[in-house]
């Protein structure tokens, strides 16, 4: 290909430049434009092209897919039940929340039953290896390959033809098809193109490593997302040694699949109770406290939400979140306002999730109101107390899904008493009192019932 065919395109709004520049000049969107390899055109060609072949879906022969383990049951359950051959798997999260060990880990297991290659862009051999030996992970048949050119990369795994290959991480990858510097939007997306087709066409197993920005984005474009068939993101605080892995994409399991980790000295560990790390333990019952029940995936968890309200001093009040959305928050207190008479103008509100979790279900709308107002009367909830249930703008309470799971987790963790919206209260669970409630009054009638 020759090296002056290559565009700048507008991510934005698909307009050509000849150049790069900060700024599209057709629709004014800033930092959109991308170096890209510049398509042949084609001619119409009509009825004389070649012809497309279509076939019915019966006719279509699709083998068993079969998965390999991964080793560990919680990356497996992320994966929808496994890895398969043939897909490309992207896993992002901040730098040192554990990208390179869990994969490390993984890929050592996997090198006892196949052929794999890691390819490290960021790490010299060295430190993989000190990294591996460290561990106690099995040395012997992991291939290692230090390089961040993907032609030359593509060429080694041609020859040693592993079913498992690791690209740690793509934004230190570049192809020599684009001038631009590695990391740069078209090198980050022609890089992953390469890859995902060699996958694809050798049936190998492709894992990718992605950074995020501090905007929380994969950095790069976002469509690295529509060319992988997985996107795995880590989640969890830096001080905590807890790492979340949640399937955000999966076009072989479901979406929101989390799985939970521990980061030991050892590398990362599984967790296989991971309520009971989630839900603290006070000597008394606290103001501002609550336990919910979230489904994030298959799996019920026991989460605690805490509120924190306080007399503002400026003239726009905080609404802060830590693992929650913000924009339901707002959305909360103005329906909190409308259906209690409770006033939040001139209060600052907190919000948090204990644990580094993230909550992205509306399950914890409830228990978030009930926070905040044990915060504001400064009294607390029973510690047996459990609530969970979305709130409607008319203040109704809405069901979510797998209200038993939630329930009979609760039960399992010694909850007895559960606030829970009207239709996921049809079956009890023996062990525990219900109180279904189908409007927000109702819910802060309930409650009245509970303050200590
Ligand atoms: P790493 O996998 O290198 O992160 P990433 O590839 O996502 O940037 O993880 C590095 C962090 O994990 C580092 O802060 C040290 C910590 N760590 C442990 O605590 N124990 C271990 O056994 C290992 C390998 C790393
Ligand atoms: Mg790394």
């Amino acid at each position: 290909m020759s090296k002056n065919k290559n565009t700048y395109i507008c991510q934005s709004c698909g307009a050509a430049a000849p150049k790069w520049s900060g700024q599209c000049m057709q629709c004014g969107e800033w930092n959109t434009i991308a170096e890209e390899i510049a398509a042949e055109s084609i001619a119409y060609q009509g009825y004389a092209g070649r012809e497309a072949s279509i076939a019915k879906m019966s006719d279509i022969a699709v083998e068993d897919t079969v998965r390999q383990s991964a080793g560990s049951q919680e990356l497996d359950r992320v994966l929808g039940g496994g890895i398969i051959m043939g897909s490309a798997i992207l896993i992002g999260g901040d730098p040192g929340i554990g990208k390179s060990t869990i994969l490390l880990q993984t890929i050592a297991h996997l090198s006892q039953s196949l052929d794999v290659l890691y390819v490290t862009g960021e790490e010299s051999p060295q430190q993989v290896t000190l990294r591996a030996r460290r561990l106690g992970l099995p040395e012997e048949k992991v291939w290692l390959l230090a390089d961040t050119e993907i032609e030359r990369i593509l060429q080694q795994a041609q020859k040693q033809k592993p079913r498992v290959l690791v690209i740690d991480s793509i934004q230190t990858m570049h192809t020599t098809a684009l001038h631009s510097a590695p990391g740069s939007v078209g090198q980050v997306r022609e890089s992953a193109m390469q890859l995902v087709t060699f996958a694809k066409q050798t049936q190998t197993a492709l894992f990718i490593v992605g950074h995020v920005t501090k905007d929380g984005h994969l950095a790069g474009p976002r469509v690295l997302e529509h060319m992988v068939d997985t996107v795995l993101y880590f989640e969890g605080e830096q001080d905590s040694r807890y790492r979340m892995l949640r399937a955000v994409k999966n076009r072989f399991g479901a979406v929101n699949e989390l799985g939970i980790f521990a980061m030991t000295e050892k590398g990362l560990r599984e967790v296989n109770h991971p309520s009971a790390i989630f839900l603290s333990r006070y000597e008394q019952p606290v103001a501002g406290s609550i336990i919910t029940a979230t489904k994030e995936g298959s799996r019920p968890l026991l989460i605690e939400v805490q509120a924190l309200v306080d007399q503002s001093h400026m003239a726009n009040p905080r609404r802060l979140c830590v693992g929650l959305d913000a924009q339901r928050l707002s959305m909360l207190l103005a329906i909190l306002h409308r259906h209690s008479g409770l006033a939040t103008h001139g209060l600052d509100v907190f919000a948090n999730v204990v644990g580094g979790m993230q909550i992205l279900e509306t399950s914890a709308d409830l228990p978030i109101l009930f926070a905040i107002l044990s915060s504001f009367r400064n009294k607390p909830l029973p510690a047996n107390l459990i609530v969970f249930g979305e709130v409607g703008l008319a203040g109704e309470i809405r069901p979510v899904t797998g209200g038993q799971d939630r329930l009979k987790e609760a039960a399992k963790h010694g909850f007895t008493v559960a606030i829970v919206p009207k239709a996921n209260a049809t079956q009890t669970e023996h062990s525990m009192q219900l109180h279904p409630v189908a409007t927000l009054k109702e819910a802060l009638q309930k409650l009245d019932a509970f303050w200590i």
